[in-house]
């Protein structure tokens, strides 16, 4: 099969289309033949080297973390997605390719009405978003200032702190300012001045504070919170105890992702691909995400 892999790691250029073999589905997996993936942060800082556990052990290397496809093979044993049926779900470091082979347990049915390019690109950064909301007890009263609000992470966790009765003020450059107001936030710009802006907006300042932009975001947002906040981040680990914020990492489940995408088919949630590139441009997936100005998500589509 064709993937997007790598043979070094380095910038985009590194990324090549290469021939590998095709997975064959184990006990309790299927294969999917993936229609579209997504691309995020992650990935980038993957193939320029950060090590991580599981993947491919040696070069090549496939890259990605979610996919969305058609199941094309059934193991032994696996139940509830017969051949045809189709899926979305992540599996770590494997997805920028035609096929995919995960456990039954890492794959949802994709809602009828959600195009390809929003479904592969939805399992990651919508799981992120969740566990986020979840861990910082995101309720009806508070004040959620997102940082980031327009990126992957930032426009599902807008939208789902929004639906449990928040009032969200979320940071994005100006040109992002009425796809903010869509999603259900109150825009303010980033930069100097963000407390006076923030100020402005919720005088009360905010009761919780999700971070998603690192660059400092934990400490500006400091001044801001009500004494009994919470804080938390999804980027800058290194400074999350000075300041007192939680680090959210990402849960997965079957669960959690199939929840998320109940709202995707109810209409409660939306997922903007702001850019797609076919398979054999993956490099230029990567440098868009890369620019750290992508709005929503980056796909990559595979068939
Ligand atoms: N801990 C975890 O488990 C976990 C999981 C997933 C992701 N992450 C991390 O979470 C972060 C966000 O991921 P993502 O996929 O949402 O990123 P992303 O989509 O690439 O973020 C792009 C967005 O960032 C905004 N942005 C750029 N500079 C900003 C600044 N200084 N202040 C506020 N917003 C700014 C951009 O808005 P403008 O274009 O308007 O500037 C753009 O919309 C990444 O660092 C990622 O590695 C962590």
């Amino acid at each position: 099969m064709k993937a997007a892999a790598i043979n070094s790691h380095g910038g985009p250029e590194v990324v090549e289309l290469l021939d590998i073999p095709t997975p064959q589905a184990g006990p309790g997996q299927v294969r999917v033949r993936v229609r579209a993936a997504g691309i995020q942060p992650f990935d980038c800082a993957v193939r320029r080297g950060l090590p991580v556990r599981g993947g491919d052990p040696d070069f090549p290397k496939r890259i990605g973390n979610d996919f969305a496809g058609v199941v094309d093979q059934v193991g032994e044993g696996a139940e509830g997605f017969p051949v045809g049926s189709e899926v979305l779900g992540w599996c770590l470091m494997a997805c920028h390719a035609e096929y995919v082979v995960v456990p039954t347990e890492q794959i949802v049915a994709k809602p009828a009405m959600m195009p390809w390019e929003a479904a592969g690109a939805f399992a990651a950064s919508a799981q992120t978003a969740s566990t986020a909301v979840e861990d910082l007890a995101v309720r009806a009263g508070d004040t959620l200032l997102v940082h980031a609000a327009a990126g992957g992470v930032g426009t599902v966790a807008v939208q789902l702190a929004a639906a449990l009765g928040a009032t969200v003020v979320g940071t994005a450059s100006p040109r992002n300012h009425d796809y903010l107001r869509a999603l259900g936030a109150v825009p303010v710009a980033y930069g100097d001045g963000l407390v006076e802006r923030v100020r402005a907006v919720a005088p009360a300042g905010v009761t919780a504070v999700l971070d998603c932009a690192g660059r400092g975001s934990l400490d500006s947002s400091a001044p801001l919170l009500a004494r009994s906040g919470r804080m938390g981040t999804v980027v800058d680990f290194d400074r999350a105890d000075a300041v007192g914020a939680l680090k959210i990492s990402t849960r997965r489940s079957a669960e959690r992702l199939g929840a998320l995408t109940d709202l995707c088919a109810r209409g409660a949630l939306r997922i903007e691909v702001s850019a797609a590139f076919p398979l054999d441009r993956a490099a230029d997936a990567h440098r868009a995400v890369e620019t750290g100005h992508a709005r929503g998500k980056v796909a990559i589509v595979v068939a």
